[in-house]
């Protein structure tokens, strides 16, 4: 095995066509497959761009067959021979080069390779963490190359549309202090200043306000963010965003702003892009309807509240639900009425899971409704909730009464569930809607004081600033979100400007005046210094590439991302300190 290339390749493994029939090429990637039939020998070579079957004659080419006999799955090799035509036979649609193959006159074995833990085939039956230790081998497979493709091309056409629409990429630091974006920090200690730490961003949210201040005008930063957090399949603790902000802008402008850019973005996923504006719900709306700030809409299902006349009944559960301020919410599932008993105690274990204590449900007959609780309720109620939930006969109907946070934390779920057990959601389509109005607060029980919903530098809706004090609860914020297909893609909001301001929501979430100085004191400052009005949001990169790749998880779309678990199994990563780097940086591991 010699070192340097004997020959250079002429085209890639996914671009040999009919009429290239009949040229000398040369081809160059890694054994997908060898296939040993008596006589002749087939290679499918793989590069990132596809497969191409190589032919090995021993008759014609005594000497690439030799060598090609020893070829096994992940060798490197460099072939060169004639694009012939396939037989009709072996013709295979399932491949863009499945017309045509080559007849090897040469090959050069470039490296070997040991047998793979797993092989590299679009889709594996392994496990995740032998993908991530062995992600060179996970990434190799097509489907993993058109991720990063297309993550690519988001990327690429991010920057673009937003270059063409004025916007100045700038890169901000990852060594930083502090940001407040809810999550706890990733701390790096520093050397010089023994005991002092740098935090790496949770989000470049507050130097981009101070953009904004140095009279930038309109940012944008495709940024690394950090967040040491519970992970889920759409969380990592590092992850990217198309983080943007503007000066002199209202929502309106924001929001156009950011549905410009997904077309653009959608049109270089293939995808049709969607009619704008889109539709925008308030945070109250989408809870009222679907239970949840997120809500997927490509289906319907919509949570109706049948409240008002829970306390007629003589069900316990609903009339005390409503007695203690909760509310009672239902959906009416189309045809479930043909659910079997057990499906419907499936169900209702499904409820409990999410933290009901239990959950009613009815039947829609021609004779009205039924279930083993009608006896608690008059006809005419029976009829008034049938009438409310819109039940057709043949219909079940599910309730849950409890407080109002619960109730629709569970019928959303509950939701989302029978909308995919009854094959409802569309999983072919798309529909990107933006939830405005949020409540600026929200209160923490434990802790007993209001936190911001987005961040403290959200501004207060303007008609609500005078219920900051005494209805803290009752104030809607400037924020958004853009939901897709039931998950939030990005969130943003119009800021404070003025240090007054700023200074008063400090105050109210229990950040004290010199706390706000040692942690914002530059922020505060800089507002003193001639702020404009300003706002933007932060597109959460991996979310939308994951979604356009109809992907499950993110992981799926990071070149290296972390596990569940929040480790480098590539790297082995993190990994315990040394005793001189702990003296140098005067820490001490205590363990209890
Ligand atoms: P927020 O914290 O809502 O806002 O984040 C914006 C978007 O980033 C994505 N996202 C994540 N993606 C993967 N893993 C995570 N751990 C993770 N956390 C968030 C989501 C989310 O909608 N500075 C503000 C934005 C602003 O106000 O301009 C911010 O970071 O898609």
């Amino acid at each position: 095995m010699e070192f340097g290339m004997k020959f250079k390749r002429t085209h890639h493994c996914g671009q040999l066509r009919q009429e290239n029939v009949g040229q000398e090429v040369a081809l160059a990637g890694w054994v997908h497959s060898n296939r040993d039939h008596g006589g002749l020998i087939f290679i499918d070579l793989r590069d990132r761009e596809g497969i191409t079957q190589l032919v090995f004659n021993p008759a014609s080419a005594q000497e690439a067959h030799t060598l090609a006999a020893v070829c096994r799955s992940e060798y490197v090799i460099l072939a060169r021979g004639k694009v012939t035509a396939r037989q009709p036979e072996t013709l295979n649609p399932k491949i863009a080069t499945g017309g045509i193959e080559v007849h090897v006159a040469e090959l050069q074995l470039l490296n070997r390779s040991q047998t793979p833990p797993f092989a590299v085939e679009d889709e594996v039956e392994v496990s995740e963490d032998l993908r991530l230790k062995y992600r060179y081998l996970d990434l190799r497979r097509l489907k993993m190359q058109n991720n990063l493709r297309l993550r690519h091309r988001i990327a690429k056409t991010t920057r673009d549309y937003l270059d063409g629409q004025g916007f100045l990429e700038v890169e901000t630091p990852y060594l930083l202090k502090s940001t407040p974006e809810g999550a706890r920090d990733y701390i790096v200690p520093s050397r010089i200043y023994p005991g002092h730490c740098f935090a790496l961003p949770q989000s470049p949210q507050m130097l981009k306000q101070i953009l904004m201040v140095s009279g930038c005008d309109r940012y944008f930063q495709i940024a690394r963010c950090f967040r040491d957090e519970d992970l889920r399949a759409d969380r990592q603790p590092e992850f990217t965003q198309i983080d943007m902000e503007m000066s002199f802008v209202d929502i309106d402008d924001i929001l156009g702003k950011v549905e410009g850019l997904m077309t653009a973005i959608f049109a270089c996923a293939g995808e049709t892009a969607l009619k704008t504006p889109y539709p925008r719900l308030s945070y109250q709306e989408a809870m009222r309807r679907f239970g949840n700030d997120k809500p997927d809409r490509r289906f319907g299902l919509e949570l109706k509240d049948i409240s008002s006349l829970s306390g007629q009944a003589d069900f316990k559960v609903f009339a005390e639900a409503v007695q203690a301020g909760g509310v009672v919410k239902g959906l009416c599932v189309p045809q479930g009425g043909s659910f079997s008993r057990m499906e419907i105690d499936n169900l209702i274990a499904l409820a409990q899971k999410f933290g009901a204590r239990g959950m009613a449900w009815f039947k829609v007959t021609a004779q009205g409704l039924e279930s083993n609780l009608t006896k608690y309720f008059k006809p005419e109620l029976l009829r008034r909730i049938q009438e409310a939930l819109e039940g057709k006969e043949g219909d079940l109907l599910i309730f849950i009464a409890d407080n109002p946070a619960l109730t629709n934390d569970v019928l959303s779920r509950l939701r989302l569930h029978l909308g995919a057990k009854l094959g409802m959601i569309p999983s072919d389509q798309w529909h990107l809607s933006w939830i405005v109005d949020f409540p600026l607060f929200q209160y923490d029980q434990a802790a007993k004081r209001w936190d911001p919903e987005h961040h403290p530098f959200t501004a207060p809706h303007p008609e609500d600033i005078p219920l900051l004090e005494t209805a803290p609860g009752q104030v809607r914020s400037l924020s958004f979100d853009l939901v897709l297909n039931g998950m939030e893609i990005a969130s943003g909001s119009v800021r404070i400007h003025q240090a007054a301001l700023q200074s008063r929501i400090f105050q109210l979430i229990g950040i004290s005046g010199d706390q706000a100085r040692t942690k914002f004191g530059f922020l505060l400052d800089a507002f003193e210094c001639g702020a404009p009005p300003h706002g933007g949001l932060a597109i959460g990169l991996d979310r939308l590439v994951m979604l356009l790749a109809r992907e499950r998880t993110i992981r799926d779309v990071i070149a290296f991302p972390k596990t569940q678990r929040a480790q480098d199994l590539l790297c082995g990563a993190p990994s315990e300190m040394q005793p001189d780097q702990l003296r140098e940086l005067a820490l001490k591991v205590v363990s209890d």
